[in-house]
Formats: structure tokens, C-alpha cells, sequence
């Protein structure tokens, strides 16, 4: 059903970009063949016919939701044009998928946390552009224009000209040119990760920035205006494809698929403010059995609040990220947690869980999600495991990561203006040639000063104060080498 508006009836292949209308040939049987004639790789031309079934609403064989699933036999998902699988760097803090422009492909970083997409280009001279692929304008059919683009992020600039050409990405085209940003400037962390630029995926179109998937569905490629992500390894490893199926997640442009969820899809609608962000209330937080009740108040579509939170909702964010204060009182229930004041320290033997009710419905970090590496044996802080929330100075609403993230099913529908998640269906086989690839990155390090963080519950007033005391932030220099969930602050990010 999902695809079925990309069943263009046409026989024709020209062209090194397909077009929809050449993509995709109906057969009798109702089958579909899919005839690609360029390769992802931005190498040669070569053609290759490959058949595909794709589903119509009378089609009783896809009917996955009427079909009976056996809980023990897994599901087949076909990863059809639409579907891609993510990749990620060796310390999976950033999640990225192969797009062609032009006629190259280039490694974005999948991010629902910025607006724009934009890609390294060849007048970037940093050495981080040297070493990775860099898109030339000139190369295809490019039109340039004279607009200038300029994204400031906590740790530098994104800087470039506005540049309009072909999009292919999940294997789906855009038919009209679409407009990006080219960077001849990029800021210096982007270095630590393989990529090429930053795939932006915002909440919705304004007057100077559309959306792809908005460009997509005006290319009759897609349904609706949505796309879905599950981060982390989606499916059942099989034997013998350990290269093959080897995945960070899947980026599904278009209708959710039905194949990795279980139940139903849970939505919340964007906060007034949104903007372009996918910004939702968190109605309460819940650790362990205990009510957060947090020492600042936040304002929710016109109502104050210190219990309920707005939180984005970023692909493009490595860990939680909260507001200082925030991230404080929450640290507050985890026995003996150490803080520096940004990166927060927790009891590898931490058992409790964070619950988020998000209209109405609990979502549970648990400890194996908000525990990153733990110490070392001969460091002071053993026993101890890197806490994947950090806080962030500055900050007004929570960000809601890849820490997030990789629990759930995410489907972000641009047209109802609301994000739902649903319990991911790891029981699913993937079939497909495609391959993710990892690059070797260099793990990072972060070193500050720790400090105890007040154990008792934010409650009084008099425990409260103790803890914001500047002294407990910047304690005794001990030196806490953190093994740092970089935060990928790619929200912090904002039009110039
Ligand atoms: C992405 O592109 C690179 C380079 O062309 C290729 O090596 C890799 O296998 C591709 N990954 C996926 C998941 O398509
Ligand atoms: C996996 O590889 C092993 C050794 O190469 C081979 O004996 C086995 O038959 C393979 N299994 C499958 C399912 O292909
Ligand atoms: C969420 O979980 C917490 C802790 O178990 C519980 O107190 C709360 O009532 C739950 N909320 C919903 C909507 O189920
Ligand atoms: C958790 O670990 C700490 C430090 O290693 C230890 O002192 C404490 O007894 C442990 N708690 C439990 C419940 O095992
Ligand atoms: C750590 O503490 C020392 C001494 O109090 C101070 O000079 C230094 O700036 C602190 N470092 C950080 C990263 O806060
Ligand atoms: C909580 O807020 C009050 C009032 O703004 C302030 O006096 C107090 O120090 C705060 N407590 C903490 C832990 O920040």
C-alpha cells in the first residue's frame, strides 16, 4: 500500500538520475520490476533489473496488520526502495545514511534536530573536507545561486552557499531540484565522525527551507509527509551475514513499517513552539517509584510547570541532554553520583528505571540504556559507569537522543505535526544486498572536576541550595577522566 503511488506504469530507462516514472515497471502479475540504472556508489553507470512485490490495499499477502504473527517466527522485511539501513562510527554516536547528490553519494548524518541539509563542498580547504567526500557543483546539474547560508553551532560555524540539485536518497528521487546548503566551512568536531554533512529533518517547511521529505512527496515518491527511524541494530543477525546485515538502524521515508513495531504507534503532539523542531511534552518523570518533582519550573505551551518537561526529539543527539539544573535533580536519585557539572557519573549497580510518560503512555530507560562505559579497574572511580544524561548549560528544553531513541520505534509525521513511538519488533529478518560500513574513529576523552552529587531527593529546600552551591560543581580537582558520550549538539544549531 505504502508504495503504491510509486507503481508508475512506464518502460522506459534514460538517464543517469531515474526518475520515478523509469524506476519502477508493473508486470501482469501485479509484480514490480525496479530498474535501476545508476549505482550508489557515484561510480559508473550500470543497469540492473531486480524484481520486486509491491503491495496493493487489496493485497491480502501484505496485510501484515490482519495477519496473524506468530510471536516465535520472525517477520521478513524486504528492504524496498523507501527503506535504508543506517550506519554508524565505531562509537555510535552519530547515525548517518548514504545520499546521492548529484551524482555522488555523500554520508549524512540522519538529524531531526536541524532544519537543513547541507554537505561538505569542494572550497572547503579544512583538513577534515580533504579527508572525506566533498560535493562539486559543477560536477552534474547543479544550479548555484548567489544566497549564502550560515548555521551557528555550540562548537562552531557551517558556512557555504545555497546550491539546488537532484536528491536521491533510500533510493527514492526528488524530481524537482532541490535546495541545500554546500559548506566551505565546517565546524572542526564534525572531524571525529565519517560523514559528510548533515541530513536535516525538520517538523516543517518555512519560506526559506523545505523539507526533502516534503520534496519527496511533491515528487509523487512517497504517500505522506513522514518518515520513521529505529536506531541501533534492527533484526536478527543471521549466520554467515554478519558484513552484510551488519546495521545501526533504519531510516524509512514514508508510512511506518509495520514490520518493526509491535502494538500501536503512541503520538504526541508538537508543543506550540516547536518551531522546527519535533518538540513534545513529557508529561511526568518517574524514577523508580518516586515522582520527579524538578527545582525549576518549565513552561508548556503556556502552562508552568515542575513536573512536566518539553523535550525535542533528536536523532542528531548522542545521549539525553537536560538543562543543568535538570540533570541535577535528576541525578539526585542515583546513590553516591558524581558530577563535574555537565557529565554525570552513576553506580554501575544502579538498578532503577527512568520512566517518561509521553501522552499518557510510559516509555522506561532502563539502567542498560542510561549506563555508558564504566571505569576502569584502577581508576578512582571504579564501580562507577559513565551516565548517558548530561546537562547542558543554556539549555531550555530536555533532548531527547539516540539513547532515547534506540529504545523505541520513532514515526515523525510532519502532516499531523506529532511524533509516536512504538515498541520495536526486533524479530525480524532483513533481506537485502545492502551493506553498512564503519570507519575507524578516535575515541575521545574529557577531563574535569567531579564532585558528589547530593543523594537525597530534591525535596527540601535546604538539600536543594546544597547542591547548587558553585562548590559541588567545581569540587576538589579530582580529575574524572569521563570516556565522554560526545553530545552531538547538533540542536543547538540555528539559522543565522
Ligand atoms: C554507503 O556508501 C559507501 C560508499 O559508497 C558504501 O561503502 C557503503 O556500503 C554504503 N552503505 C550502505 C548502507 O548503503
Ligand atoms: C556458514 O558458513 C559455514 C562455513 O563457511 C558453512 O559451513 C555453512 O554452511 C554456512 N551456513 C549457511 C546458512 O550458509
Ligand atoms: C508510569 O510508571 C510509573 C512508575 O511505575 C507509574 O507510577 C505511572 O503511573 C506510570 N504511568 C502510566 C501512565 O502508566
Ligand atoms: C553497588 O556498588 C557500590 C560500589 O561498588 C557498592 O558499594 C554497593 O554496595 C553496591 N550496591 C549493591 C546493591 O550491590
Ligand atoms: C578544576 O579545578 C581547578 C581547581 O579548583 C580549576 O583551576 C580548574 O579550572 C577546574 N577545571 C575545570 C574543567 O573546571
Ligand atoms: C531551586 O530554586 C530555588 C529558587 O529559585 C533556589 O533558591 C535553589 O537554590 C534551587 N535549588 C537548586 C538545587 O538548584
Amino acid at each position: 500500500m505504502r508504495l503504491k503511488l510509486l507503481a508508475v506504469l512506464a518502460s522506459t530507462v534514460s538517464g543517469l538520475l531515474p526518475t520515478l516514472e523509469n524506476r519502477f515497471i508493473e508486470e501482469d502479475d501485479g509484480s514490480v520490476k525496479y530498474v535501476s540504472d545508476y549505482t550508489e556508489d557515484g561510480g559508473s553507470s550500470s543497469t540492473s533489473v531486480k524484481t520486486i512485490r509491491i503491495a496493493t490495499s487489496d493485497d491480502d499477502s501484505y496485510a501484515i496488520d490482519t495477519v496473524q504473527r506468530d510471536a516465535s517466527s520472525p517477520v521478513i522485511l524486504n528492504l524496498i526502495p523507501g527503506i535504508s539501513l543506517l550506519q554508524t562510527d565505531q562509537n555510535h554516536e552519530c547515525y548517518f545514511v548514504n545520499t546521492t547528490i548529484g551524482t555522488s553519494v555523500f554520508p549524512l548524518i540522519v538529524d531531526t534536530g536541524s532544519a537543513y541539509l547541507w554537505v561538505y563542498g569542494d572550497d572547503c580547504q579544512q583538513e577534515l573536507c580533504q579527508a572525506a567526500s566533498v560535493y562539486t557543483p559543477s560536477a552534474s546539474s547543479a544550479s548555484t545561486s548567489t544566497e549564502t547560508f550560515a548555521l551557528a553551532y555550540v562548537t562552531g560555524t557551517a558556512s557555504g552557499e545555497v546550491v539546488q540539485d537532484n536528491i536521491i536518497v533510500n533510493r527514492l528521487a526528488t524530481t524537482e531540484q532541490f535546495r541545500f546548503g554546500v559548506a566551505d566551512q565546517v565546524p572542526d568536531f564534525f572531524a571525529s565522525y565519517p560523514v559528510s554533512g548533515i541530513f536535516g529533518l525538520p517538523s516543517s517547511d518555512s519560506s526559506s527551507i523545505e523539507s526533502i521529505i516534503s520534496a519527496l512527496y511533491d515528487s509523487n515518491a512517497i504517500a505522506s509527509k513522514r518518515f520513521s527511524i529505529a536506531l541501533g541494530e534492527v533484526g536478527i543477525s543471521q549466520e554467515n551475514s554478519s558484513s552484510e546485515f551488519n546495521n545501526a538502524g533504519i531510516f524509512a521515508i514514508g508510512e511506518p513499517i509495520k514490520e518493526l513495531y509491535t502494538g500501536e504507534i503512541k503520538y504526541s503532539s508538537l508543543l506550540n513552539d516547536a518551531g522546527t523542531y519535533w518538540k513534545i511534552q513529557i508529561e511526568q518523570v518517574v524514577i523508580g517509584d518516586t515522582l520527579v518533582q524538578f527545582n525549576e519550573s518549565d513552561t508548556i505551551n503556556g502552562v508552568e510547570s515542575t513536573i512536566a518537561r518539553a523535550a525535542i526529539v533528536d536523532s542528531g543527539t548522542t545521549v539525553l541532554a537536560l538543562p543543568e539544573q535538570d540533570a541535577l535533580d535528576l541525578h539526585t536519585f542515583f546513590e553516591l553520583s558524581i558530577t563535574d557539572g555537565t557529565n554525570f557519573a552513576v553506580l554501575c549497580n544502579s538498578t532503577l528505571n527512568i520512566n517518561l510518560q509521553l501522552n499518557g503512555h510510559n516509555w522506561t530507560l532502563t539502567a542498560d540504556e542510561y549506563l555508558g562505559d564504566p571505569y576502569a579497574s584502577d581508576s578512582p572511580f571504579y564501580g562507577y559507569c559513565v551516565s548517558n544524561i548530561q546537562g547542558i548549560q543554556g539549555m531550555e528544553s530536555w533532548i531527547l537522543g539516540a539513547v532515547f531513541l534506540k529504545t523505541v520505534y520513532a514515526d515523525f509525521n510532519l502532516e499531523e505535526q506529532e511524533v509516536g513511538f512504538a515498541t520495536r519488533n526486533d524479530n525480524v529478518i532483513l533481506t537485502s544486498t545492502e551493506t553498512s560500513s564503519s570507519s575507524s574513529v578516535t575515541s575521545q576523552a574529557y577531563y574535569g572536576n567531579v564532585t558528589e552529587v547530593q543523594s537525597s531527593l530534591v525535596t527540601s529546600t535546604s538539600t536543594a541550595s546544597q547542591t547548587t552551591s558553585s562548590s559541588t560543581y567545581r569540587g576538589e580537582g579530582l580529575a574524572l577522566t569521563v570516556t565522554l558520550p560526545t553530545i552531538f549538539v547538533s540542536v543547538l544549531a540555528f539559522l543565522l
